[in-house]
């Protein structure tokens, strides 16, 4: 069985940005890859420090602040929470959860700033800028849009078009416009401070050519950046909200978000250390380890937006100061879409974690499988509700949980809820038990090589084998002739199930916690996996729960129509009430003579799109009124309704008929009719004043 080398374990999961819940994508990309890579290692022994955080900086934050009228800190300290509480809530096992806003992270910043500045690794520099003048701010970053050069997405952001994922600097963009005001910036001078990437590309293509292992779109994406040539970066910014630049006059200067934001790692393992025993001592073993027995491997998780910040940016910083170990490797992943639609926080085209939660309550385990099953490791991957509920009903409940279910069940009937022992084996039982040695060593090479869907692929095999095990050898018919047979096939059942238990925890440790419940294990790590004497003869068996439960349609439409609601009120959300019309004496409204009325018959006027020809009784008599509502109304649907309507309007003739008054309808935001009517049963003929 391959064993990971080295005995100690850096893992980071990318510092998101707390300017807004978490979604799948973040969650398929980043999150659950680094959640289960870690429950791994830690099932092998080895002793890791998983560390993530918020960044609570840069322009992002900014930006969102101005959007809900929030002060950027205010915003920062609501996503926090909520963000902390649905990772903690999905079983995200972080041992620290940190924030880039606490003092540990500002001083660790400045400290690596300052020893650079010390080093002179900066080239300082003083160019031209852009400036908005009427909000009087230079426009770094995301402050600022304009037409990509590469692939005239004309919405680009100064840092990196979306589109085309290039790093762009703000000159690179054409026709520039402020994200402030939308005014068309002009040029002015100030002074920052580069890393000059230029002069270290030699270093950092040594240390990137020495990684060929890594993944093909990671490894691809660096080489083409370097192809290009890279070029010297600010590590500095003129902004108002960030890290102060520990240099004498530079008010108004901050740390570039990039330049701190990996260095966020590093301080949220002091944090978590001190947080634990008080003092940040022991960090460097985690970043600097010396000693040749003392090997740590850094390994980052993030999206495919991140890749050049951490493989070229964030260890030319780390190359540059000198005393750290550099990434071993970035398995990035691509993106995931939703319904046929790329994920949009903007558009609010996403399933929020959060909202999950509190949906779909004790269903982590079948979101971390989807998510799992469909990664985007090699390529975007799309997530659909209707997936979602077919691999849960037919995988988890169909499979996995069918499996372990009818081993404990079966074990409670025939077997007085005690593991039985096993007698003389049949060639079928062989095999099972070989194949059951085999399997954890093929999923943890999977584990280990971040290839995580091919792993569990592998786990629901071994439960397959489980399901055509019990289907083969028929226990339930067994019984009645052999009962010391049944009692050699449930053992088996219930070492596959433990061990199933015990390789697929890193992808579902809420449902492992069950079975190992249910089947009495304490503390068995993955080291016992495939063991065909996990359980002992004997050992007692508890209660068989249901680990699945089916899905049923109707809760997945619902989840549809409310992704499909979200999208629609924000397209609306830029629509504005209409403005009030100059003002008139109450004679003028006095004119008009309103009735309370009931649509007594209805048709659709021939060759018209939009006339419904009605019949209405107004209590004198009943008139004839063509009303332009047949886009929105059957002339069934109406037949009945009590509406509000205008009795003296002069007649008018519409496709040669004449029409009677005017019925009363309010406009809904997304341009939808609805009657207007009385609070109650009025009689028809009613006044309204
Ligand atoms: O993309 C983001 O949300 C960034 N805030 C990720 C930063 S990762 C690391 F560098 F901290
Ligand atoms: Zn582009």
């Amino acid at each position: 069985m391959p064993i990971p080398d080295p005995k100690r374990y850096t893992v980071t999961a990318a510092l998101i940005y707390a300017n807004g819940p978490i979604h799948i994508g973040h969650l398929a990309g980043c999150y659950i890859p680094a959640d289960i890579y870690v429950r791994y290692l830690r099932s092998r022994g080895k002793e890791v420090a998983f560390i993530s955080g918020t960044d609570e900086h840069g322009v992002p934050i900014t930006i969102r602040a101005k959007k809900e009228g929030l002060t950027p800190q205010q915003v920062v300290d609501k996503y926090y929470a909520q963000i902390d509480t649905a990772f903690k809530e999905l079983g995200i096992s972080f041992d620290i959860y940190s924030r880039t806003s606490k003092a540990v992270h500002h001083e660790t910043s400045q400290e690596i700033f300052k020893d650079l500045y010390d080093k002179n690794v900066f080239v300082e520099e003083t160019t031209e800028q852009y400036f908005d003048e009427t909000a009087e701010q230079f426009l770094a970053d995301r402050y600022i849009v304009g037409t990509c050069p590469v692939c005239a997405n004309p919405n680009a952001y100064g840092d990196q078009c979306e589109r085309c994922g290039s790093t762009l600097s703000p000159l690179e963009l054409k026709d520039p416009r402020s994200m402030l005001s939308g005014a068309k910036p002009i040029l002015k001078a100030t002074k920052n401070w580069y890393l000059p990437l230029d002069t270290m590309q030699p270093d950092i293509e040594n240390y990137i050519n020495s990684h060929n292992e890594w993944k093909t779109n990671v490894f691809g994406q660096c080489q083409s950046w370097l192809k290009d040539g890279l070029k010297p970066r600010a590590m500095t910014r003129d902004l108002d909200w960030g890290i102060s630049v520990p240099l004498p006059d530079t008010d108004g200067k901050v740390l570039y978000v990039w330049f701190e934001a990996p260095i966020g790692y590093i301080s949220a393992t002091k944090d978590w250390l001190i947080q634990k025993n008080g003092t940040d001592e022991g960090w460097k073993k985690w970043w600097q380890p010396t000693a040749p027995d003392e090997e740590t491997k850094l390994v980052h998780f993030i999206g495919k937006d991140n890749i050049v910040f951490h493989c070229i940016i964030f260890p030319a910083m780390l190359m540059a100061e000198g005393n750290y170990i550099l990434p071993d490797n970035v398995p990035a992943n691509e993106f995931m879409n939703l319904e046929g639609d790329k994920i949009s926080t903007s558009r609010n085209w996403a399933v929020w974690l959060h909202e999950y939660l509190e949906e779909l309550p004790d269903k982590q385990d079948v979101l971390r499988y989807v998510l799992t099953a469909n990664a985007p490791e090699t390529k975007d991957s799309e997530f659909t509700w209707k997936d979602f509920q077919t691999r849960n009903n037919s995988e988890l409940v169909g499979i996995y949980g069918n499996f372990i279910n009818r081993a404990i069940v079966l074990t409670q009937k025939f077997c007085e809820s005690k593991v039985p022992a096993r007698g003389t084996l049949q060639e079928i039982d062989e095999i099972a038990l070989k194949d059951l040695a085999e399997f954890p060593a093929r999923i943890a090479e999977s584990l280990e090589t971040y290839r995580f869907r091919e792993a569990l692929t592998l786990i629901m095999d071994l439960a397959r084998s489980g399901n055509k095990y019990l289907a083969e050898t028929q226990p339930w018919h067994a019984i009645k002739t052999d009962p010391e047979r049944v009692n050699t096939i449930l053992n088996i059942a219930l070492q596959i199930s433990a061990t199933l238990s015990i390789v697929s925890e890193p992808v579902l440790p809420f449902t492992a916690a069950k079975i190992q419940g249910q089947l009495g294990m304490i503390n068995k790590t993955w080291e016992y996996a495939g063991n065909q004497d996990l359980l002992s003869a004997g050992q007692p068996i508890l209660e068989a729960k249901l680990l699945f439960e089916k899905i049923e349609d109707h809760v997945i439409e619902k989840q549809i129509q409310k992704l499909h609601d979200a999208k629609r009120m924000n397209e609306l959300e830029g629509k504005t009430v209409a403005a009030i019309k100059p003002e008139i004496q109450y004679d003028d409204f006095g004119k008009m003579d309103i009735r309370v009325a009931t649509i007594v018959a209805a048709e659709n006027v021939p060759k018209s799109k939009k006339l419904l020809k009605l019949l209405v009784d107004i209590g004198l008599e009943q008139r004839t009124v063509l009303s332009g509502i047949s886009e929105h109304f059957s002339a069934e649907e109406v037949i009945g309704k009590k509406v509000l309507y205008l009795a003296n309007l002069a007649p008018r003739k519409m496709m040669g008929l004449e029409s009677h008054g005017m019925i009363l309808m309010a406009e809904d935001r997304d341009g939808s009719l609805a009657f207007v009517q009385p609070g109650k049963e009025v009689w028809n003929g009613g006044t309204v004043n």
